[in-house]
């Protein structure tokens, strides 16, 4: 905690909130985006939405347009189908209890802990990524926490927890994982737990993640996928156009990436072959 007091990243704008929805919007935005991007993005969403009433009366277009730059565009129809849930079914108040978070669309037990943690205070243990790595190492001596069964992550991360103090500590673990001990080229001169590391202690053996390399990105359908709702962010279109600007491995399977986007309620096909963004609240 004295490493956390000093440290700490305090000024991240949700750590000084305790209001669910604004809280939920952040977790969701920072499940798979950068703390560094989604600072601004959050700022804006929470300016043009600022209650679960707002976010539910926009239209699916308008939310997909507001999530740009953030990747994974499922997370933002799910946290407008969330909003809509909320109104509906728990009188505009995110629900507390774990299993009614873990039936709302786009909320895991990761999301789901970390919304009692940080919006109720409740006493629970917190483990995103940058929490398991750090507890696989220090407490249970592997390089990763790919390296031992989640269930194992999960007891060591209750075990630790302080009550009260909860939420801090789930904070400082998190900001110890992300600025000293990241995945790669830990600081192990600038941790407070250097020595009781229990990875540290065994010699810092590799885990079994060190696998193959993960396939560039420009090749992914993530990637193609992603390009296409950006072209539609602008201006509706047809299969042709979008194949068009698409990099030329990726141009013939346009219709299967318009085809799984459809699926997901990204898209929607406005007029024989032309696609836009879903308009009408799903
Ligand atoms: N503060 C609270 N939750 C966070 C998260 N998921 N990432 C970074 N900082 C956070």
């Amino acid at each position: 905690m004295p490493w956390y007091r000093q440290h700490g990243r305090h000024a991240l704008p949700w750590r000084m909130t305790r209001d669910p929805y604004a809280i939920l919007v952040s977790e969701v935005m920072l499940q798979q985006t950068q703390v560094e991007r989604v600072v601004p993005r959050y700022a804006a969403w929470l300016e043009r939405w600022p209650t679960f009433c707002a976010l539910a009366t926009a239209s699916p277009a308008d939310v997909i347009r507001e999530w740009r730059g953030l990747g994974y565009n499922r997370r933002a129809l799910n946290l407008h189908r969330t909003a809509i849930t909320v109104l509906r079914e728990h009188g505009g108040q995110l629900p507390r209890d774990p299993a009614e978070l873990l039936r709302l669309p786009g909320v895991g037990p990761y999301t789901a802990a970390a919304i009692r943690s940080f919006a109720y205070e409740e006493s629970v243990a917190v483990a995103d990524t940058n929490i398991a790595r750090t507890i696989a190492r220090a407490i249970l001596g592997v390089e990763s926490q790919r390296d031992v069964m989640a269930r194992v992550i999960a007891d060591a991360a209750a075990n630790l927890l302080p009550v009260p103090g909860a939420r801090d500590h789930n904070l400082a673990v998190m900001d110890l994982g992300a600025t000293v001990c990241p995945a790669r080229a830990p600081r192990c001169g600038a941790c407070p737990l250097n020595e009781i590391c229990a990875w540290r202690a065994a010699g810092q053996p590799p885990g079994a993640a060190a696998s193959r390399p993960a396939p560039k990105f420009e090749h992914t359908a993530r990637y193609a996928r992603g390009r296409i709702v950006d072209a539609l962010r602008q201006a509706p279109a047809t299969t042709a156009e979008l194949a068009a600007m698409l990099p030329r491995r990726h141009a013939a399977r346009t219709a299967d990436y318009l085809a799984s986007l459809e699926r997901d309620a990204l898209v929607v096909r406005a007029a024989g072959d032309l696609w836009s963004l879903p308009v009408e609240a799903g």
